[in-house]
């Protein structure tokens, strides 16, 4: 099977490798000329956990991926066409900007030369693969094409594992042909009996947005919960574990912290509600989720400053600047968010991350940016662990305690024991305790 991926971000690039060693024969296109020229050279655009070893086995050894800008090129004897490019929320707006999905479609539909199948991968909402169908059908006799629902469930540091390892697949068709078509394609998977679930493509396009919705509002409901702790003496994480282990329940996505963010809730929950809005329904339990999420690190960064009266001669460690760890990604980073706010008071930031501190250098010029935890935490007033990364998780304490001016921790993902670094001499805050 030959397949063609058009897109080279996260989606494109890990589905891409992952379709390359079940064995097919991949081609990754991008209209950045310059992003794929660095493919070809062997550099991941971005960083996640064994992405380059994949991409390199697959382009030099195996030689099954290959990258290029034409997509003519890439779609000559293609079998499925992914669209895997970019679909973020508009500026001002809560909608996703399709302008991306909208033009790759008229692409596919000038080179569509035999049958094939179109898939959107992307996360669109619902509607929008039928809309695909239409704009390709202008130009294409019906019997040369179909369009699917594919979504992708991969989470950033992660998502080789989540690709290989699905917990399932969904495919959302118009007809039988090319729902056996995706089940042929996804045959690799069956020795792990992965559930492959069939549905229409509009069922298909809201399991994702769903889901992704769904798990966002676990986590901000756990991060109220969380508040709630905090003020009457309760422990979030002891009421997590107690609620995680009812099995209606499940103990994924219950670790409060600083609210979510990455390049994937934020936008489906606010593209979400508006899809609801469009059909006259109101979905206020969203509309709650996002706007308590973005209100909280405001809220983090306020009880951070009241709880030791900081100002403009105070001197903070951040530790942690992507919006997750084991990726670069700091689209939406929560922690970054908190950093700003806090800048904003006129407190000078000392950060560290370990993978991070580029990306984040041009877009937060006047933070300070250290090599590792201990540089940053030289004369600092407190530190606060912004994201999880693992290194955090064993830091040299009595180092720590050397340097620091003032011991005072601000976990904002709960990784540390309050009674150890009491007992080390540090002041410990963290989340719902
Ligand atoms: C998410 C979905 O999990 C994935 O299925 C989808 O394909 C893309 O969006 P991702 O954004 O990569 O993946 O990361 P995820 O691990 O889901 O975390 C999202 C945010 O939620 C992060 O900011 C994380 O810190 C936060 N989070 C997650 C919590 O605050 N608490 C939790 O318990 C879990």
């Amino acid at each position: 099977m030959k397949l063609v991926l058009v897109g080279t971000g996260y989606v494109g690039l890990v589905s891409g490798s992952c379709f390359a060693e079940f064995g097919y024969d991949v081609t990754c296109v991008d209209k950045d000329k310059s992003r794929i020229l660095e493919l070809k050279k062997g550099k991941c655009p971005f960083f996640e956990p064994g992405i380059e070893e994949l991409l390199s086995k697959h382009r030099d050894q195996t030689k099954l991926l290959s990258f290029t800008s034409s997509l003519p090129e890439a779609m000559e004897g293609a079998d499925i066409i992914f669209i895997t490019v970019g679909t973020p929320s508009k500026r001002l707006e809560e909608d996703a900007d399709l302008s991306a999905v909208w033009n790759v479609a008229k692409d596919i539909a000038n080179n569509i030369k035999k049958y094939s199948l179109v898939v959107t991968k992307s996360t669109v909402p619902v509607g929008t693969t039928k809309e695909i169908k239409k704009i390709i059908s202008k130009i294409v006799p019906k019997e040369n094409f179909d369009v699917v629902s594919n979504p992708e469930f991969l989470r950033e540091g992660s998502a080789i594992n989540d690709f290989m390892r699905p917990d399932r697949i969904i495919i959302g068709a118009d007809n039988e042909k090319s729902t056996k078509i995706m089940k042929e394609l996804y045959r690799p998977l069956y020795l792990l009996e992965t559930p492959i679930i069939t549905s229409s493509i509009e069922s298909s396009e809201i399991i994702k947005y769903a889901s992704n919705s769904f798990l966002a509002t676990k986590i901000s409901f756990i991060n109220q919960v969380a508040d709630l702790c905090e003020s009457v003496g309760a422990d979030v994480q002891e009421v997590a574990k107690g609620m995680g282990v009812d099995k209606r329940i499940g103990s994924k996505f219950l670790n409060a912290g600083p609210g979510f963010g990455g390049s994937c809730f934020p936008k489906d929950v606010k593209a979400f509600t508006s899809s609801a809005k469009k059909q006259n329904i109101n979905f206020s339990i969203l509309e709650a989720v996002n706007s308590y999420n973005q209100n909280r690190p405001l809220e983090i960064s306020k009880k951070i400053i009241n709880l030791k009266k900081y100002n403009k001669n105070s001197k903070l460690a951040l530790f942690g600047l992507s919006f997750k760890p084991n990726t670069d990604d700091i689209r939406d980073s929560t922690s970054l968010k908190i950093a700003q706010h806090l800048f904003d008071q006129g407190i000078m930031i000392n950060c560290y991350d370990p993978v991070s501190n580029d990306n984040t250098m041009d877009l937060f010029p006047k933070f300070n940016f250290f090599k590792n935890a201990y540089e940053a935490s030289e004369g600092a007033d407190a530190i606060i662990i912004g994201t999880e990364w693992n290194e955090f998780r064993a830091l040299n304490f009595l180092k720590l305690k050397s340097l620091m001016k003032n011991l005072v921790i601000f976990d904002l993902r709960n990784i540390y024991n309050k009674q150890e670094l009491s007992d080390l001499g540090f002041e410990y805050y963290g989340i719902g305790k």
